[in-house]
């Protein structure tokens, strides 16, 4: 998964985020080197670039690397992708005519192998005629954009729309994205994720404290590899992942019908949704008032989604999830039998380091022949790719 990338940073507001780009860059596994035009010097400063990268910053004024090589041809090489991030309008401008008359653009002119812009600047310069045939040119010489978002933008009173930079963490993904192999090409993948919301009345509900981390985890991994994704969510906090169809629901009998429309073009489906067991029998279209001292619900089973999928599983690969707090392996390996899985991933939430919401997870894997793999402790993203290395090899 890591790579060499060359963070470029260009002349606007939001260079003020660059240390923090590498920051992230860094944390996901990646070597950097950072090169910034002298109008990004203007917004952040080459001491700051340098002490977070822990290398000389590339700058107009030095075009020969410490080897004695031409900087822009060695940058060129050394980097699978260069991430520009902010990017100008003229930044664009200039690499889009092929002008190499600085050393982003002499760099960008070289052919490193991937190109990703990170372009920030106003809304109305970015919905420019001449900004988006730039953006054209680049897009069919194959480059990539990631962004811009919809937000708030620098200077007093400037009004919000389209030309804000990604954040930081976003960008990360988005190389992620580029420098994965793609060995999920054309595959579907149906994953769900998060808690469902069973209502009593409109302000009340019987739910769980799923996060929803580990299918989003999974859905972004698959999304990396190539594959095409659909992710069915309960009520969750987190940010649609780019590059995946999000559809969001909140009962488990949602749910089931987002996922059964789904179920036909699916070749692998992921169920790591905790969907509620029970719902109460009754919902109330108001909100009740608390009356007397004792209340009882009547509670009712919701539709198994997973034992509907094992039903007719055809020749997709089907995978679950259990959470046991005893007897795991024998209850998830029976459960893995009852609904006609490929595999179940047994999660331990009564253990406060891999609990519900946290960034770290620890699986074990039980296939129908009852074999065990343990996936040790590790952010879920990771767990998310080990567990797609099984499935692919499930699917040969
Ligand atoms: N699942 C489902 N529909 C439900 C309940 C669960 O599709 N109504 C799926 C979950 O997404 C998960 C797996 O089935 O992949 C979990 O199975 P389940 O029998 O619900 O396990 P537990 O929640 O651990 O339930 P139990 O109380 O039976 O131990």
């Amino acid at each position: 998964m890591a790579g060499r990338v060359l963070l470029a940073v260009g002349g606007g507001a939001a260079a003020i985020k660059a240390p923090l780009i590498v920051r992230r860059l860094a944390e996901a596994g990646y070597r950097v080197r950072v090169l910034a035009t002298e109008r990004a010097l203007a917004f952040t400063t080459e001491l700051a670039l340098a002490t977070v990268s822990g290398r000389p910053v590339a700058t107009e004024t030095g075009w020969f690397a410490p080897s004695g090589r031409v900087l822009h041809l060695e940058l060129a090489e050394w980097a699978d992708l260069v991430l520009v991030a902010p990017a100008t309008a003229a930044d664009l401008a200039r690499a889009a005519a092929g002008l190499a008359e600085d050393l982003l653009t002499a760099v960008l002119t070289a052919g490193p192998p991937r190109v990703v812009w990170a372009p920030a600047m106003n809304p109305r310069m970015w919905a420019d005629p001449a900004v988006q045939a730039n953006v054209g040119r680049l897009k069919a010489r194959g480059h990539a954009f990631a962004g811009p978002a919809s937000g708030a933008m620098a200077g007093v009173g400037e009004a919000p729309g389209p030309g804000r930079m990604l954040e930081p963490e976003e960008l990360v993904e988005h190389v992620r994205y580029h420098l994965t192999d793609k060995d999920y090409a054309g595959r579907r993948v149906l994953v769900t994720a998060g808690p469902t919301r069973e209502h009593l009345d409109p302000v009340r509900f019987l739910s769980n404290p799923s996060s929803g981390k580990m299918g989003y985890a999974v859905a972004r991994a698959a999304r990396d590899r190539g594959a095409r994704v659909v992710l069915v969510s309960g009520p969750t906090a987190l940010e649609d992942p780019f590059g995946v169809e999000v559809v969001r629901v909140e009962s488990a009998e949602a749910m089931r019908e987002a996922v059964l429309a789904r179920y036909p073009s699916a070749e692998v489906v992921v169920m790591a949704a905790a969907v509620a067991d029970w719902r109460p029998a009754e919902r109330r279209d108001e909100k009740e008032a608390k009356l007397g001292e004792e209340k009882h619900l009547r509670l009712v089973r919701t539709p198994d989604i997973l034992a509907e999928l094992g039903a007719r599983k055809g020749d997709r690969v089907l995978v679950g999830f259990a959470m046991e707090t005893h007897a795991g392996p024998e209850r998830a390996f029976e459960k893995l039998r009852r609904k006609n899985l490929d595999l179940i991933c047994l999660n331990y939430p009564t253990d406060p380091e891999t609990a519900f919401g946290a960034e770290e997870n620890r699986l074990l894997l039980i296939d129908p022949s009852g074999r065990t793999e343990a996936l040790g402790r590790a952010p879920k993203r990771v767990l998310a790719d080990r567990l797609l290395d099984r499935v692919r090899r499930i699917m040969q």
